[in-house]
């Protein structure tokens, strides 16, 4: 294929990148949910419709997406349900609008989903000043403008109690910046330096949403991208002997990268839980929840060789070919996309997502304690019950 076909086929990949956010949130006693409103930030790991109103197309616009669960394409990036979907089922609440379907402020009032599939952390401008493009106009810049227009038009009133009884899920969210550098030939070194000035733009969405009144906060961290077919593929030759985990079979140097952003992540979260007391701020980790299943598929019920993707084409070890992406003409979905984690080689099938969601509902909740490194502590506050997680069969 011409170079330009395959980055162009590459980018619309990665439209669909995405992430997968969760959250949770919870019921308190009696099973009463404590939130009214889910307000989720992101890219297509937790986009439930906006990608469609930006690019118009793209593979998640086509079946066999949303095959499993809606039964037909949604503009989710998967065969089903994401995990945002499935954290807001375990809380009771109402799915979230997405922002660009939103049309009057009472379309606003049950949540809004901000996540853009192919959206980046930082603004157009980081990427232009290293000759660099974007896959979408859409940053975390814009997703916090559209939340203080939201706001605004739910009114001076109830702005305060709507934000205090709304939970805030942000993440995850700095995946198609990776991308954007590694699919651009820059080096995993290159794209290690992105890692403090992601952190700062989620930080500031954070605090935004703090200062607007968030009382919860949930932030997804990243996944294990060189658990990804896609890249998988991309590198595959390209990687030296000693590049591979043993166990996972995930590229080691990707790995790398994110566990570097989830690191800095979290001593950043741990430093906005001492600036704000008075908030909860979970970190979800992503990151184990699906390096888990990788390395034991069979114990949650997949199969073996979880890095082949369920739909497109290429077969082989990842079943991964850019020139047949899930969604294109002649591209295939697999018999049954629950014993898969991946669905498309980018992002999850509805049965993986699910397990995220059961993870991040499980996220831990340190306050004023810097939790860098330590493995998560079990959830304390009140956010996530065991009858939510019931609900959508975590246990
Ligand atoms: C996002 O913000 C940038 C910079 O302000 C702007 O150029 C771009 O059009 C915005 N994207 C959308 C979809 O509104
Ligand atoms: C990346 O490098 C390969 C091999 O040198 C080249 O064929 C390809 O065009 C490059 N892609 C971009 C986006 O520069």
């Amino acid at each position: 294929m011409e170079p330009f076909a395959c980055l162009l086929a590459v980018v619309l990949a990665l439209l669909r990148a995405g992430a997968a956010l969760d959250g949770d949130a919870g019921a308190g006693a009696g099973g009463q949910t404590r939130y009214a409103r889910v307000f989720s930030f992101g890219d297509s790991l937790t986009d439930t419709g906006n990608a469609l109103r930006v690019t118009a197309g793209g593979p998640a616009s086509r079946p066999p997406y949303g095959e499993t669960f809606f039964r037909r394409p949604t503009g989710r990036a998967s065969d089903g349900r994401l995990a945002v979907d499935f954290i807001v089922e375990a809380l009771g609440l109402p799915h979230p609008t997405p922002y660009l379907s939103g049309k009057t402020p009472a379309d606003f009032r049950r949540g809004v989903n901000f996540a853009v599939g192919g959206a980046s952390a930082l603004g157009l401008e980081f990427f232009e000043s290293r000759g660099l493009k974007t896959f979408v106009p859409v940053s975390l810049g814009n997703q916090t403008s559209w939340f203080k227009t939201v706001l605004q038009s739910l009114g001076p009133v109830s702005t305060g109690q709507s934000t205090a009884t709304s939970l805030f899920v942000v993440g995850e969210i700095g995946i198609n910046d990776y991308f954007i550098a590694l699919v651009g030939n820059r080096t995993v070194g290159e794209a290690k330096t992105f890692v403090p000035h992601i952190i700062g733009a989620i930080r500031s969405v954070v605090t935004e949403v703090i200062t607007a009144g968030a009382t919860t906060v949930v932030v997804p961290g990243m996944i294990p991208l060189g658990c990804e077919p896609q890249l998988l593929a991309l590198y595959q030759g390209a990687v030296a002997g000693g590049g591979y985990d043993p166990v996972s079979g995930c590229i080691t140097q990707l790995n790398g990268l994110a566990e570097l952003h989830n690191r800095g992540l979290r001593r950043m979260l741990a430093g906005l839980r001492r600036r704000h007391p008075g908030a909860a701020i979970v970190y979800a980790d992503l990151y184990r929840a699906v390096t888990d299943i990788i390395v034991s598929p069979r114990k949650y019920g997949f199969r073996d060789r979880p890095l082949a993707a369920c739909c497109g084409g290429g077969g082989g070890a990842y079943n991964f070919d850019i020139t047949a992406f899930c969604g294109a003409a002649g591209a295939m979905a697999c018999a049954d996309p629950s014993e898969h984690v991946s669905w498309d080689g980018v992002h999850f099938t509805e049965a993986a997502n699910r397990r995220i969601a059961c993870a991040a509902l499980e996220g831990s909740h340190a306050g004023g304690v810097d939790d860098d490194g330590a493995p998560p502590t079990p959830s304390s506050s009140s956010w996530s019950t065991e009858a939510g997680r019931r609900r959508i069969g975590c246990v």
